[in-house]
This record gives C-alpha cells, structure tokens and sequence, in this order.
C-alpha cells in the first residue's frame, strides 16, 4: 500500500460564483480550472494550493450527491482525497484490513484520473476518497 500525499480536499458549494471570487481574488489562490465531471452530477473548481488542491463542488441537478449532502449537512467539507500508487492494491490491502469500499473497483473522477471511495463510516466519519 502507498499512499503518498494529500492530493485534494472537496468542499461542497450552492453556488461556485461567490466561493470562486472568495477561494482566488480574496484568498489569492491559482484557480488551475473548472470542469464538469458528469459522472459525480458536479462542475468543479480546482484551487491550487502548494502540493495539493482544494475543490469546490457545486451539484449540477438534483440527481447529483452533491445536492443531497447540501440538503442533509448544508454547504461544507465534503471528502478527502489521497494520491496513491497502485490504486487496485491499495484497495484490496484496506479490504482486508477490514475497510468498508464503496467503489470495489477504481472509476473515472475529475482530471480523467482514476477513484475509488471508501465509505465514511469505517474512517471516523470521513468519506475518503483515493486517487491515481
Ligand atoms: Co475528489
């Protein structure tokens, strides 16, 4: 198992307009891009910040999970994101630790890597996801 960095922090928004001029023109951070990522129901806005980005998450219909996290929690932390080597190994190694997967097999997330979820009750309430 490797995992080597925090790769992202996803942070669920209503509305990416007013969060994008706060996250670039008032806390000076690189937006490195916006994407639609059709798969997860969600356009995303990528912040650089040092070694890692933050991601803001606006839902774009209801059908997205994204919406119903704003309905259930409201606007906030939505996951954390680790970059790992070996995605499948990983995967399988934290299965056998007894880690509840969401996603037995990795898929496609933002920026065409590939991701799988593990499910937040079996990390102190933290829906983490892994990256490649
Ligand atoms: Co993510």
């Amino acid at each position: 198992m490797s995992i080597r960095k925090i790769s992202h922090i996803g942070i669920a928004v209503r509305d990416l307009g007013p969060q994008v001029a706060l996250y670039r023109d008032v806390m000076g951070l690189e937006l490195l891009g916006v994407e639609e990522v059709a798969d997860q129901g969600v356009r995303v806005a990528m912040f650089r910040v040092g070694e890692s980005t933050v991601e803001l998450l606006e839902p774009l219909s209801e059908a997205s999970p994204i919406h119903a996290f704003l309905e259930k929690r409201g606007e906030g932390l939505h996951h954390l994101a680790y970059e790992v080597e070996g995605i499948e190994g990983t995967l399988a190694a934290l299965e056998r630790g007894g880690v509840r997967l969401i996603d037995r097999q990795p898929r496609l997330g933002a920026h065409g890597k590939r991701i799988a979820f593990l499910h937040p009750r079996s990390t102190g309430g933290v829906l983490t996801e892994l990256c490649e």
